[in-house]
C-alpha cells in the first residue's frame, strides 16, 4: 500500500493537518479522513454536483480533486456555512423558506455552489444563477426553489467573502 502523505490546509476557517492516501481525492478526505460528511458521494465522475465545496473561493467538484492538490489551500464546506454563533446563514434560511430541500441529498453541494457564485457576484442576473448552479443536478426536480432562494439571497442580503484564511503553507 502507499505510504499516506500529510497535508496541512484551512478547513471552514481552521488549520487541520491530515493524513491522506496519495489515490484519494478531496472528497475522500473529508468524508473518511476529516468525518465531514456533508459534501456527497454520488456520480464520482463531476457530473452530479453533490460533492461540490469551495477551494480558495471557487466551487469545485470534490470527487475530481486529490486531496493531496489541496494542500495549503483555503477549503470550506456545507459544515462551515452556518454562522459562528449558530443559526442558519440567509442562504440556508432561505433554501428552508423556499422549500428548496425535500431529500435532501443535492442540498449541500447546491448550498456551496450557490456560495461560491454570491461571493464573486454578489448581484448575480438570472442568466448568472442559472450558469452558477448548472453543475448540480436535483433529483427531486426542486430546480424552481433553489433557484428562486438564491435570487432571494442575492436581494436582500450581503454575502461577504470571507476574510483570507491563514496560508496553510
Ligand atoms: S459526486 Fe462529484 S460530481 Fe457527482
Ligand atoms: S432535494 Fe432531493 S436531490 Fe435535490
Amino acid at each position: 500500500m502507499a505510504e499516506r502523505v500529510a497535508i496541512e490546509l484551512v478547513l471552514n476557517g481552521a488549520r487541520r493537518r491530515v493524513e491522506v492516501e496519495p489515490h484519494h481525492t478531496l472528497l475522500d478526505a473529508l468524508r473518511d479522513d476529516l468525518a465531514l460528511t456533508g459534501a456527497k458521494s454520488c456520480c464520482l465522475v463531476g457530473e452530479c454536483g453533490a460533492c461540490t465545496v469551495m477551494v480558495d473561493g471557487r466551487a469545485v467538484d470534490s470527487c475530481l480533486v486529490l486531496a493531496a492538490e489541496v494542500a495549503g489551500a483555503d477549503v470550506r464546506t456545507v459544515e462551515g456555512l452556518a454562522p459562528a454563533g449558530g443559526g442558519l446563514s440567509t442562504l440556508q434560511a432561505k433554501f428552508l423558506e423556499h422549500g428548496a430541500v425535500q431529500c435532501g441529498y443535492c442540498i449541500p453541494g447546491q448550498l456551496m455552489a450557490a456560495q461560491a457564485l454570491l461571493e464573486t457576484t454578489p448581484q448575480p442576473s438570472d442568466p448568472e444563477i442559472e450558469e452558477g448552479l448548472a453543475g448540480n443536478l436535483c433529483r427531486c426536480a426542486c430546480y424552481e426553489q433553489i433557484f428562486d432562494a438564491v435570487r432571494e439571497t442575492a436581494a436582500t442580503a450581503v454575502v461577504e467573502p470571507r476574510a483570507p484564511a491563514a496560508a496553510a503553507r
